[in-house]
């Protein structure tokens, strides 16, 4: 049996990483430790949490005596962090708690790992580690800033932040890096572009706007709409975040995309068709429309007119693009789940769960949303 340790397993691509290793191996023990933040919800893992291989903790990656307990009861062979704060608007509005939660948690997490996988030293004083220990760190593409019209982000990129929350990104990519250099410890990092799927919180542009047509809302696009990401379906990211783990060559960072680039403004209208297609195939789609919406008779009102352009977000970085070469020649991994197929899944999901939606932005949502966009 391996034992991993996932932090952030109750969020978005965490969540879908648990689901996905259960799934795929049965030699692996989860212990998942988790802060249940506004973006973490038990009920997305509910389903795993009666399984023998899964423990769940409620705890701070940031509180050292949480993580040295989890390592004292477990023998954590594996760390796979996701837990961070993770939208860049907020980062915006509170960078502290970004710097707090993705830079100190990953230091303290590596930390943790450090002392209790280091079995001696070398004659040069290097720690000598346990067989088969690695720290695997969940990244963003967006630490490498922002590109033009042309061009791809490689491994080489150099590393060129622009937001709070890339900031602090990268922040915890350079302590990462600075424990594999300073003390040889293994470790990989994955850069990621942008994900969408099951899970996807309703403050990230998809689920957002998926939420908004339902009650019959604007759409807000930030800016003239016109900004560039690389979406990648969120299976896709886990099995590559696997892969790296089992298979990565320590020491090294691993790029991870889907070379599907689209403007947000091509992505708001896709949504705004296909949720009409959708319901118009299948009527039953329409219980998930809110009684604020217009009409669940007359689809006629999800068009374009609920589109509304607003103020643009604050150092917005115009275009993503990841270059997956090294991934795929070193790995085998290719992204699986074409655009066009996981976008209609995912709507799908969405319009199939809206239990979920309703669980996840019954707390502090409202005020969010009013603060976020009352005033855009
Ligand atoms: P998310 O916001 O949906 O989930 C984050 C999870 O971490 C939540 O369950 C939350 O409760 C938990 N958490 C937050 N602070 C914590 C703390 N201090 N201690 C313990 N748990 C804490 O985020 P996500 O979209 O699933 O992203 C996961 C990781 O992947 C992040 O590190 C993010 O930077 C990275 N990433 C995300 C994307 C994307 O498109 N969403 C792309 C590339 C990389
Ligand atoms: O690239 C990877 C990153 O992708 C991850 O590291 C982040 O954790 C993740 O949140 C995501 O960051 P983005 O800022 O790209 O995602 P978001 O969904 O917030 O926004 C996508 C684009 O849509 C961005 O250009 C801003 C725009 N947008 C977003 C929202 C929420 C809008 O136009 N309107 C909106 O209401």
């Amino acid at each position: 049996m391996k034992h991993y340790l996932v932090t952030g397993g109750a969020g978005f691509i965490g969540a879908n990483y648990v689901k996905y290793i259960l799934k795929k191996h049965n030699d692996i023990q989860l212990v998942i430790l988790d802060d249940l933040t506004y973006a973490g919800n038990l009920g997305t893992i509910k389903d795993h949490l009666k399984d023998p291989r899964v423990e769940f903790i409620k705890g701070n990656i940031v509180d050292p005596q949480i993580v040295k307990s989890i390592f004292e009861k477990h023998p954590v062979d594996s760390v796979v962090n996701f837990a961070a704060e993770s939208h860049v608007d907020r980062s915006i509005e509170n960078p502290q708690l970004f710097l707090q939660t993705n830079i100190l948690g990953t230091q303290n997490l590596l930390d943790t790992a450090k002392k209790f996988w280091t079995v001696g030293k070398n004659e040069k004083g290097y720690p000598v580690y346990r067989e088969g220990v690695k720290y695997l760190q969940v990244s963003t593409d967006e630490v490498y800033g922002s590109l033009g019209e042309t061009g791809y982000f490689t491994e080489k990129t150099p590393l060129d932040p622009r937001s709070p929350y890339s900031a602090s990104k990268t922040g915890a990519d350079l302590i990462v890096a600075a424990y594999s250099e300073t003390y040889k410890m293994p470790i990989n990092i994955t850069r990621c572009s942008n994900n969408y799927g099951p899970y996807h919180f309703p403050e990230k542009l998809i689920p957002l706007i998926i939420k908004n047509i339902l009650e019959g809302k604007k759409l807000p696009v930030y800016g003239d709409g016109s900004n560039v990401r690389d979406w990648l379906y969120v299976e896709d990211h886990c099995k590559a975040v696997d892969l790296v783990l089992l298979q990565g060559r320590p020491g090294e960072v691993y790029n991870v995309g889907g070379h599907n680039e689209m403007k947000n403004i091509d992505i708001v209208k896709l949504t705004i068709t296909t949720i009409r297609q959708l319901m118009e195939e299948n009527p039953e789609y329409r219980k998930a429309l809110k009684p604020a919406s217009p009409s669940t008779a007359d689809l006629s009102w999800i068009n374009d007119d609920l589109i509304a352009f607003v103020k643009d977000r604050l150092g917005h970085d115009q275009r993503y693009a990841i270059d997956p070469a090294k991934i795929t020649a070193e790995l085998g991994w290719y992204p699986e789940t074409k655009f066009t197929d996981g976008i209609v899944k995912t709507i799908r999901w969405y319009l199939e769960n809206q239990d979920w939606v309703e669980e996840v932005t019954s707390g502090d949502y409202q005020r969010y949303y009013e603060q976020m966009y009352g005033n855009r």
